[in-house]
């Protein structure tokens, strides 16, 4: 018999296929395969219990039936995997130590462990838009969680076989550039002289007194909104400005994503749509979807309360403002057309906080009819979201006098943090080997203590537990591959060697060991499916966990050569594994620390 990169799923196939021929089940059953109580098994399949109950059968005969079928095919060898049937009609799974003595063998480089990922999300065609931020403010602690979920999730998609498409949908045509060019005007301002760093500072302000001078002077409102008509319009001078502006917040974000190993493709804005609208205004009306709504133009859902027209408080999609301009959400109805005619997306996904759900929502419902109506292909569409970050007073996260916290001021202390706690660990390494390390433990702690909560819930930031050594923390994880990397230092071996001499599995820690490992493309399908990173930041935690069982248990360095073998080669597998994974998450990993 041959071993399996992904068991359940080989088993789920088998399951189905052999249960469709036999008289008591067919083809409508339709089994789930879990992970099993350990005590029992690998695998569990449920799902016999509710088909006898529909057949009025005992649920155990028919379990055992079914047992009796998946022998005779012949797919699983005893000596390989061992069925039993529990409870009322559950059927065990469990892999003997052969089968993942020889799975082991057989699954060794990061490509192996890729080949069997890959069918995941195979040739999918899908598009991620993150981080997706707005121009000309400077990014503060908000731009965290886009940057960190956003990269893990299209990291994982392409690890997974999709096609991906990364574009940073910025928020480049908003009405704050009638304000800022009002203010640049009358300051007499030449973008060319701000300098680096600080020239989105500069905006970022110019912007602030901007607005607080239109409220000491209303009629400068005028001023602003004429500015932005203008920029509308095509007005030569402010599309210089606009230009200019954007172009230092590019040169900003450019200098984050560099830092925080963000890679997009491309950074199709709000502003790239300004000329597709009018198609969405006329397709929109035409399919009887959009209509006039004190004077703007609205789409409502009435099969949904709060979007429906008789709401107390009506809530529409509205997707064209009473004065006739474009807004958020036909830019980003011009945006999902794009991106299925032009990128043929299959799939696309959105990353923002949790406050634009109600957005996504109505997105989401809008171009599903619209396309209905126009026959073209719909997407698959999810909207990733998330919770807040939030102080030890459990409070939005801000500085001292309750301001947002600038993402770079936030990465710079985390480099310092974990300068400090690495320079007390390893005070003879040299300062340029701290100061790496300190790089990839401080900006790791900060994406892993971002990843390993559940999205959806809010996290409160604690610098001491996420530069931990313990418990679920990047500090952790590193430090496990940086300790496997010593013992192949110490025992002159590469843990790319063959191990030939090796003897098959024997403690019990080095099996507990092999069942994770071979976890790891299940860990993988449940992220994707929910497109919840916390999944894979569980599982290679228990997975580092298991290795310290091991390690602690059994030792490696020993003097009998095959056990010695034996042993390299799950340092070796485990090193490959949390490697990858965290490469997944967006971490660097060290050869020492
Ligand atoms: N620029 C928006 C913001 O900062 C996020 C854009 C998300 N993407 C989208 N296609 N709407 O809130």
């Amino acid at each position: 018999m041959q071993v399996w990169f992904n068991p359940s799923l080989v088993i789920d196939q088998h399951v189905r296929s052999i249960a469709a021929e036999l008289e008591d089940f067919g083809p409508e059953f339709d089994p789930v395969v879990r992970p099993a109580d350990p005590k029992f098994g690998d695998f569990q399949v449920n799902g016999v219990l509710g088909h006898a109950k529909r057949q009025k059968a005992n649920p155990r005969e028919l379990g055992q039936k079914l047992i009796d079928a998946l022998l005779a095919s012949g797919v699983f060898d005893p000596e390989m995997v061992e069925l039993s049937l529990a409870g009322p009609g559950f059927i065990n799974f469990k892999l003997s130590s052969a089968f993942l003595w020889q799975w082991l063998q057989a699954y060794s480089t990061p490509d192996d462990y890729q080949s069997g990922a890959r069918e995941l999300k195979h040739g999918r065609k899908v598009v991620i838009d993150y981080p997706s931020a707005n121009t000309a403010k400077q990014a503060h602690i908000g731009h965290l969680r886009p940057m960190v979920i956003g990269e893990a999730i299209a990291r994982l998609l392409d690890f997974c076989g999709a096609d991906t498409i990364r574009d940073n949908h910025i928020g480049d045509w908003g009405t704050n550039f009638g304000t800022l060019i009002m203010k640049i005007k009358r300051d007499n301002i030449d973008l060319d002289t701000l300098e680096g760093e600080s020239a989105l500072a500069t905006l970022d302000q110019l912007y602030k007194d901007g607005s607080a001078l239109e409220k000491e002077q209303p009629e400068l409102r005028d001023v602003s909104r004429d500015e932005l008509v203008k920029l509308q319009n095509g007005d030569p001078d402010n599309t210089a400005l606009w230009q200019q502006i954007v172009d230092i917040s590019m040169a900003a974000f450019d200098k984050l994503f560099e830092q925080m190993g963000v890679h997009v493709d491309m950074a199709l804005g709000e502003s790239f749509y300004r000329d597709k609208v009018e198609r969405i205004y006329e397709e929109l009306t035409d399919a009887g979807l959009a209509e006039e709504s004190e004077g703007a133009l609205v789409v409502w859902h009435d099969e949904v309360k709060k979007f429906a027209r008789d709401n107390e408080r009506p809530y529409p999609f509205n997707i064209r403002k009473k004065d006739g301009a474009s807004n958020y959400a036909t830019t980003d109805l011009a945006t999902i057309l794009y991106r299925v005619e032009e990128f043929k997306a299959d799939e696309v996904i959105y990353l923002t906080d949790a406050r634009q759900q109600d957005h996504f929502q109505q997105l989401f419902l809008t171009t599903e009819k619209w396309f209905k109506a126009k026959g073209y292909p719909l997407p698959e569409m999810s909207h990733v979201w998330w919770g807040t970050i939030l102080g030890e007073d459990k409070k939005p996260f801000k500085t001292k006098s309750g301001e947002s916290i600038k993402l770079q001021a936030l990465l710079d202390e985390a480099r310092e943090r974990a300068y400090s706690v690495v320079t007390e660990k390893n005070a003879d390494l040299s300062e340029d080997e701290r100061r790496d390390i300190a790089d990839a433990v401080g900006i790791g702690a900060l994406k892993y203590a971002d990843l390993c909560s559940n999205r959806t819930q809010d996290y409160v930031f604690d610098w001491n537990r996420m530069l931990s050594f313990e418990g679920n923390t990047a500090p952790y994880l590193l430090y496990a591959v940086a300790r496997i990397n010593s013992i192949f230092r110490k025992g002159g071996a590469s843990p790319e060697d063959s191990f030939a001499e090796a003897s098959p599995l024997e403690t019990e820690p080095e099996h507990a060991l092999a069942r994770k490992l071979m976890g790891f493309v299940n860990a993988l399908e449940l992220t994707l499916n929910d497109l919840r990173p916390h999944f894979l930041c569980t599982y290679l935690y228990e997975l580092a966990s298991a290795y310290s069982s091991f390690n602690n248990a059994d030792r490696v360095l020993v003097d009998e050569p095959e056990i010695k073998a034996r042993r390299l080669l799950l340092c070796a597998r485990t090193r490959t594994v949390l490697k990858t994974g965290l490469e997944l998450l967006g971490i660097r990993t060290l050869e020492k620390m």
